[in-house]
């Protein structure tokens, strides 16, 4: 009998019908392949450059071996690692394939159609993707001076609020928000007292800032506080795909009732806990990325090009009248993946991640020759 023709598009949920692909960084391998280049470098994802720490290389070599079995669902030994290193209990920390994984779970056990998800312009775009994926109304609230206007979020905060996401620092912008209007924050929107997740996946670059919140410190005060981190960034494991988060309340009991059993790998769970047995791997990122970025913005200000002071692993260049999508071409010609920012609603700027030091001045000379100026 053939087969009956059926309308694949019409069996969606129809808010998911018309949804775009996450765009992600190019890989190198596919840029070289491509363009024909011999020499492509990455600065397009905001990873960290000195790669993963040789404890966590050694722990994954010694994990190889045991892979017929499935991971530890319950990821004791990462759990009571973060737990010791943070002081938090293990019932309040849960795991994701990547923060990721986590702003998802949070939007698939909470969200649903008439719930309003509180966001910032030019937020890291998962928190609007995650509430459009359950039907949510997601709220954008206008940045003041490229950060989160926190006052005016607190504001756009009502009864229908499920969540407010604060990305601090934010990424693409690179900026921050201070302990004072972190504090300021939450005792506003206790009226309604929405889940307020701040997504810091950045926090060991942004830490080195004295003003910049502690927000595990405020575990205990606020059962709707939920805190998102990676391993993703200044620990060099993207590729692993782990993120972790402290909540309060109740909320990792039911987070991990819908959380898939085994969402983090047993090599990953193995490469996570090592590394933060590693006393260096933090503090040299955080040096790499200190130097780098002065490198890049001295020579950004030489060039008169303005850019966003960034606590960040990463910069955010706004080169108008260039456009950051012709820019991200004519880079990539040059073996140089940055990212244009377009899907951010600002399409005159791109972000470059702060690479090793022949990788930002492979960058500065791409930038350069865009510009036509002389090397
Ligand atoms: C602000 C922010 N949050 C979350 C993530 C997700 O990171 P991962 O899923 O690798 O933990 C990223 C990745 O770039 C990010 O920039």
């Amino acid at each position: 009998m053939p087969l009956k023709k059926i309308n694949i598009k019409k069996m969606i949920r129809p808010n998911c019908a018309g949804f775009e692909p996450y765009v992600a960084g190019r890989p190198v391998e596919t840029i070289k392949r491509e363009l024909g280049l011999k020499k492509v470098v990455k600065l397009a994802s905001n990873e960290n450059p000195l790669g993963p720490s040789k404890k966590a290389v050694e722990a994954i070599k010694r994990a190889a071996s045991s892979v017929f079995y499935y991971p530890d669902s319950n990821s004791w030994k990462l759990k009571k690692a973060l737990s010791v290193k943070y002081g938090i209990e293990t019932s309040k920390i849960m795991l994701g394939a990547g923060s990721d994984e986590l702003i998802e779970l949070i939007a698939k056990l909470f969200f649903k159609p008439g719930d309003e998800i509180v966001v910032s312009d030019h937020a890291f775009i998962r928190y609007k993707m995650a509430g459009e994926l359950m039907g949510s109304k997601v709220v954008s609230v206008p940045m003041k001076d490229f950060t989160h206007d926190l006052k005016a979020m607190a504001e756009a905060v009502n009864k229908k609020t499920k969540a407010v996401f604060i990305a601090n620092p934010n990424n693409p912008t690179g900026t921050y928000n201070s302990t004072a209007e972190f504090e300021s924050f939450m005792k506003k929107v206790s009226r309604f007292s929405p889940l307020v997740v701040m997504d810091e996946a950045y926090y060991e670059f942004a830490s080195v800032n004295k003003d910049y919140p502690q927000t595990q410190k405020y575990l205990s005060r606020y059962p709707n506080l939920i805190i998102l981190r990676t391993f993703s960034k200044v620990y060099a494991l993207a590729g692993l795909r782990v993120g972790y988060g402290f909540a309060g309340g109740d909320i990792v009991d039911y987070i991990e009732r819908i959380r898939p059993p085994f969402n983090i790998s047993s090599v990953a769970q193995a490469a996570a806990e090592a590394s933060l047995s590693d006393k260096t791997q933090v503090s040299r990122g955080i040096k790499l990325v200190e130097q780098g970025k002065k490198f890049i913005c001295s020579e950004l200000d030489k060039l008169g090009v303005p850019y966003i002071n960034s606590a960040a692993n990463f910069l955010l260049l706004d080169i108008a009248p260039l456009k950051g999508r012709e820019a991200f071409q004519s880079l990539l010609k040059k073996g140089v993946i940055a990212r244009a920012m377009d899907e951010y609603d600002m399409p005159d700027f791109i972000r470059v991640s702060v690479g090793l030091e022949p990788e930002n001045r492979m960058f500065i000379k791409a930038f350069k020759a865009l510009l036509g100026r002389k090397n």
